[in-house]
């Protein structure tokens, strides 16, 4: 006899409560737990049983063989590298992202790339009449591409069953539902149940399956937490809607690093792979002007050139506005802080508005050195020569310390024509100067920053 009841789920770990209880005794978060119907002693016989017909058994690990990890390669090169260098057998990747930010358009432009194999899209959210629109806009054909519009997992699981897929991909868990947990497509506990038998089905019959994830308002996966550790690799996309380029972000990672990036910019006929970010995060003008510096940065592990614009004026309001975008306002503080107390640069009554091009969201501490000669620029009003790139962090003694692959991004900024780079002084001993024809500059503090340009 089915018989429903009341349980209450942890937001952030999925644990699981007969009553309400305000701090979670699995990961100690306060105020997490939410009501939800459950049904339970159902017929077992209802369940589609996810079984290869091997038997598993176990073995010494020295019997195991050593085959290489095969992967399969995606035909998009940004994508590989996010992966870690391509697609695992069996694994389950989850792709998270604000609405519209291009993940259906992703994961079906990798679909149909890839006639070799059979691949199945299921989509919960689209009609196959929408799916075919967005197709015929990217503007591939592929056979072995199916559309399934279904919700079931169990409809699903008996589809994959027939069609034999090398692929997979579910847009999105968020609609999947089981008919053995009675909650509504979406619940905590349906998520984490219907993600666990998709990670069965990608284990058993070794069938990669990409899950695509919506994100909440505060920028985590819709779900519980838990679904992060169920899945091998979890993978962010993200983006300014403004700006037609998006970024991919490893979060975790069983097969590979985590720090790595992919770059694509959203055409009319889907996503662009960027092979050279610098040419996107570096704004094309002749005559420089005042306020522009530009920092050799490493994202993920790849180099990049990356323009900062700031603006100071003087404030037209007695509390002075300091505003970003893509840097932290708190480090701008910190850094105008350094500014005043070390250099006597009397920023205090100026407003300062700094600006990373192209909108993209900035980590590498590497990037100090050039907030700070942008600032200066704009408050002396005096250009930079767009031929020098900068690369150090500044400390808040107003030292200017080094930074790490140093000679990876000396190399990049000589690649692309820059003519002389400024670095920290405690840098010089990790670079062999022999190699590099672009003239290092090196500083010790603010105030060598402030000569070495204006004086
Ligand atoms: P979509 O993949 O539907 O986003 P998500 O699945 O993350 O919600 O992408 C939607 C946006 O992408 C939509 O605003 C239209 C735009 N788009 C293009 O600019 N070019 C294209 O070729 C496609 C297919 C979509
Ligand atoms: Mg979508």
């Amino acid at each position: 006899m089915a018989k429903s009841k009341t349980v209450f789920f942890c937001k952030n770990c999925g644990n699981e409560s007969p009553k309400w209880i305000g701090k979670c005794p699995g990961c100690g978060e306060w105020n997490t737990y939410v009501e939800e119907t459950v049904v339970t002693g159902k017929d077992q016989k209802l369940r589609t049983t996810i079984t290869s017909n091997e038997v598993v058994k176990p073995i010494s690990i020295a019997e195991i063989s050593n085959t290489k990890e095969e992967r399969i390669d995606l035909r998009n090169q940004e994508l590989n590298r996010v992966l870690g260098g391509g697609l695992v057998a069996g694994s389950l990747i989850l792709v998270g992202g604000e609405p519209g930010i291009g993940k259906s358009t992703l994961l079906l432009q990798i679909a149909l790339r890839l006639p070799q194999y059979k691949i199945l899209y299921v989509s919960g959210e689209e009609s196959q009449t929408q799916i075919k629109m967005r197709a015929n806009r990217i503007g591939i054909e592929n056979k072995n591409c199916f559309i399934l519009t279904e919700t079931d997992t169990q409809e699903i699981v008996r589809h994959f069953k027939t069609i034999q897929p090398d692929i997979v991909i579910i847009d999105s868990i968020q609609t999947l539902h089981t008919p053995h947990v009675e909650a509504t497509a979406g619940s905590i506990s349906q998520i984490r149940e219907t993600a666990a038998e998709m990670n069965k089905l990608a284990k058993t019959f070794q069938t990669p399956i990409f899950l695509i994830g919506h994100i909440t308002k505060d920028g985590g996966i819709a779900g519980p937490k838990i679904l992060e550790h169920m899945v091998d690799t979890v993978v962010q996309f993200e983006g300014d809607r403004h700006y037609g380029f998006r970024i991919l972000r490893t979060i975790k990672n069983r097969f590979g690093s985590t720090s790595e990036l992919g770059i694509f910019e959203m055409q009319s006929n889907g996503l662009r792979e960027i092979s050279n970010p610098s040419e996107l995060f570096l704004s094309q003008r002749e005559e420089p002007v005042s306020g522009v510096a530009i920092a050799s940065m490493i994202e993920g592990l790849r180099p990049m050139l990356i323009e900062t614009q700031a603006l100071v004026s003087t404030a037209a309001y007695g509390t002075p506005q300091r505003s970003v975008t893509g840097f932290d306002i708190r480090r701008l503080n910190m850094l105008l802080a350094v500014l005043e107390k070390r250099a006597g640069f009397r920023l205090s009554s100026k407003d300062v508005f700094l600006n990373i091009a192209g909108g993209i969201r900035v980590d590498d501490p590497a990037i100090d050195l050039a907030v700070l000669a942008s600032i200066l620029s704009s408050n002396e009003d005096v250009p930079i020569s767009s031929r020098i790139a900068f690369a150090a962090e500044v400390g808040l003694s107003g030292e200017i310390r080094a930074v790490n692959r140093i000679d990876v991004r000396i190399a990049e900024a000589e690649k692309l024509g820059f003519e002389k780079i400024m670095i920290s002084k405690y840098n010089l001993k990790a670079i062999d100067k022999s190699k590099t024809k672009i003239q290092i500059i090196a500083l010790a503090s603010v105030n060598d920053l402030y000569n070495e340009l204006f004086a």
